[in-house]
């Protein structure tokens, strides 16, 4: 146990690893941009728990932020968890460069620019954790999301080549490739509820991922078959198709 610092503290799957982690001994920095939302978590969590929570504010997209953030915070962290993400608009995004760039900088590059400070700081110390919930939308780009899903897709490479790298220092990089969740980032899509999880669900998931050293998890499990199948389907046929 030690101390996680939470990216996208407000998100609802991010709300479910905090109770999950803190109930387990972590004690917890919760970051996102709603501080004042922030400090009602931090409370609860801290009832629920009896673990200490602090909270800060975070933009993601404030890069040259990033660093100070990263220096000041109260407690050197042993974990990371990033839950930070925005589906967008992908009809905007077609006529709408800036609103790809919000779509870019958020899922990837905003990502990329903290992670680096963690990462060479856990390389150092020899020892450290990081989870980032990346997307199944990053495994092969539809009509209906390649904006957010070309951007998951960075990610995901870039993780694998972080786990790459810091895997001979002892860190342990996990990615989470969640299928359909229940949050608010989905709650004007009417989901499958077979092939949908609940955020304690994706939670539950993570915590056994850790325990068990994983590199990548799918979440529901089966959403990993379901990505090789559609993977599977050739260019010819899956260009035609209305997804
Ligand atoms: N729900 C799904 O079906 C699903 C499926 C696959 C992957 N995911 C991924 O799961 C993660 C968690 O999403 P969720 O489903 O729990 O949805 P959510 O509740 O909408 O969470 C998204 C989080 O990202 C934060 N965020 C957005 N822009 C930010 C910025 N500029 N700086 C800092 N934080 C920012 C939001 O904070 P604010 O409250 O400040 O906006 C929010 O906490 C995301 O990475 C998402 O892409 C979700």
């Amino acid at each position: 146990m030690g101390c996680m610092l939470i990216l996208g503290a407000t998100s609802d799957m991010a709300r479910a690893v905090a109770r999950r982690f803190a109930g387990e001994g972590w004690s917890l920095i919760l970051a996102a941009r709603n501080t004042a939302l922030l400090e009602r978590l931090s409370k609860d969590i801290q009832v629920r728990t009896g673990r200490e929570v602090v909270s800060v504010s975070f933009d993601v997209l404030d890069t040259d932020s990033h660093k100070a953030f990263w220096e000041n915070l109260s407690e050197r962290p042993d974990a990371v968890f990033c839950a930070v993400g925005y589906l967008g608009d992908q009809k905007l995004a077609e006529k709408d460069f800036s609103q790809v760039q919000r779509i870019v900088l958020t899922n990837y590059v905003g990502i990329l620019s903290i992670l680096n400070l963690a990462a060479r700081e856990f390389e150092t110390n020899r020892k450290g954790l990081i989870i980032v919930v990346s997307s199944v939308a990053g495994e092969r780009g539809r009509q209906s999301n390649y904006f957010y899903g070309s951007a998951k897709a960075g990610l995901t490479a870039y993780l694998s080549g972080l786990r790459n790298r810091l895997s001979p220092a002892h860190v342990q990089v996990l990615t989470v490739q969640p299928g359909f969740v229940m949050t608010a980032m989905t709650q004007n899509m009417k989901l499958p509820p077979l092939l949908t999880a609940q955020p304690d669900e994706v939670a539950e998931d993570i915590l056994r991922a850790v325990k068990k050293g994983k590199d990548v998890i799918y979440t529901k499990w089966f959403w990993r078959y379901i990505m090789g199948l559609i993977r599977l389907i050739p260019e010819k046929l899956f260009k035609r198709l209305k997804l």
